[in-house]
């Protein structure tokens, strides 16, 4: 079975409403770039490879209507901001926002508004294969990594969120590589956090799990640290919202209490991302912004009141963990480096391990 959390006809755009999950399978038109601002800030889709593709694709639609008119470039130019401002934490809407403008002032030059139009959509239509492909590359580099450091036959891995094919184009990227670990016959078992508040993984990640016969245990996040000194974790495995130069990590809120108790326990912490979800602009994790989401998040599950009444609430969206934290290293694309060769390798001046 392939988890279809993008439907992308040309001029056509649907998501698998992730509110609805696991109880009901519904997809949502995507008419235009309003349409996916409001999908992406109300998290009927969420993680970051998956917030910017959805947000170019609604903008592919309205392009393919003819948005723009005789001025497409500033018609593209609104759309990106817009889209960029729906969640500030994730890079990877900000990031092809910016290679995007770029792109469509170059073609500007020299194609008219249809031809600018069409290059500017094949641009973005472009963006799904490639981050199926970069998640494949994720997912063997990863479980290449993970195998190498250990003799048993398999391994036990923790994640925490949903970065699986529901936070991407496709297959995953920590998800991708409990897939790739699957796939060699190597993983013995995934635990998954329910990841509070928004219970991703839970409803999401689980679903994933299950749907494929992946095996796996749902824990809470208060488990995990017991989950590390009892059940043989071979290694923590998360997701990334945005890593900084010095290597330091936004992800899902509970990751740096992972990371800490990972730590603790001498069990390798890793991140795997794209490089699209890396921003070498900012030198640490202190100068990334923390989304702050709305408190009945905490206060209600499903509309159902579960806390007291007048009670105040902080619901930090993600957080920080510093990059001494991750002892694994970074899985990307182009291979897996420690926090400290991340600058080189995104730069080019370092290859694969
Ligand atoms: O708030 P969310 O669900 O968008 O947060 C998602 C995460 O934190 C993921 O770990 C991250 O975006 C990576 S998804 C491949």
């Amino acid at each position: 079975m392939t988890l279809e959390a993008i439907r992308y006809r040309t001029g056509s755009l649907q998501i698998l409403n992730q509110l609805l999950l696991p109880h009901q399978t519904v997809y949502d038109d995507v008419r235009s770039v309003q349409d996916a601002y409001e999908a992406i800030k109300t998290m009927k889709v969420r993680g970051a490879p998956a917030i910017a593709i959805v947000g170019c694709l609604s903008l592919a639609v309205e392009l393919r209507a003819g948005a723009g008119g005789d001025d497409p470039v500033t018609f593209i130019r609104e759309s990106l901001c817009h889209l960029t401002s729906a969640r500030p934490t994730a890079v990877n809407m900000g990031r092809a926002a910016r290679e995007l403008m770029e792109f469509a002032e170059n073609e500007s030059m020299e194609k008219n508004s249809e031809q600018l139009r069409e290059s500017v959509i094949a641009w973005i239509e472009d963006m799904l294969e490639r981050d199926v492909n970069d998640n494949k590359k994720i997912g063997n580099y990863g479980a290449q990594h993970i195998l190498s450091g250990v003799p048993r036959d398999s391994v036990t891995i923790l994640t925490h969120c949903n970065t699986g094919s529901l936070a991407t184009a496709g297959y995953g990227t920590a998800l991708g590589v409990v897939r790739s670990l699957y796939t060699l016959g190597r993983l013995k078992r995934v635990y998954c956090t329910e990841t509070r508040p928004y219970n991703q993984g839970s409803r999401l990640t689980a679903y994933e799990m299950v749907a494929e016969g992946i095996p796996a245990t749902l824990i809470t996040d208060s488990m995990a640290a017991l989950t590390m000194r009892e059940m043989d974790i071979t290694a923590v495995v998360v997701g990334a919202d945005r890593v900084v130069a010095n290597g330091d990590t936004a992800n899902k809120v509970g990751t740096y209490q992972l990371a800490i108790a990972a730590k603790h326990h001498g069990i390798p912490f890793y991140i795997a991302a794209p490089s699209t979800s890396c921003d070498l602009s900012l030198e640490s994790g202190r100068d990334i912004i923390i989304e702050v989401r709305p408190p009945e998040e905490l206060t209600s599950i499903n509309g159902v009141p579960i806390a007291a009444p007048g009670i105040e609430v902080w619901n930090p969206a993600f957080d920080v963990t510093p990059h001494q934290l991750i002892t694994g290293g970074i899985i990307t694309e182009l291979g897996v480096f420690l926090p400290s060769e991340l600058q080189a390798a995104l730069t080019g001046r370092l290859t694969a391990l």
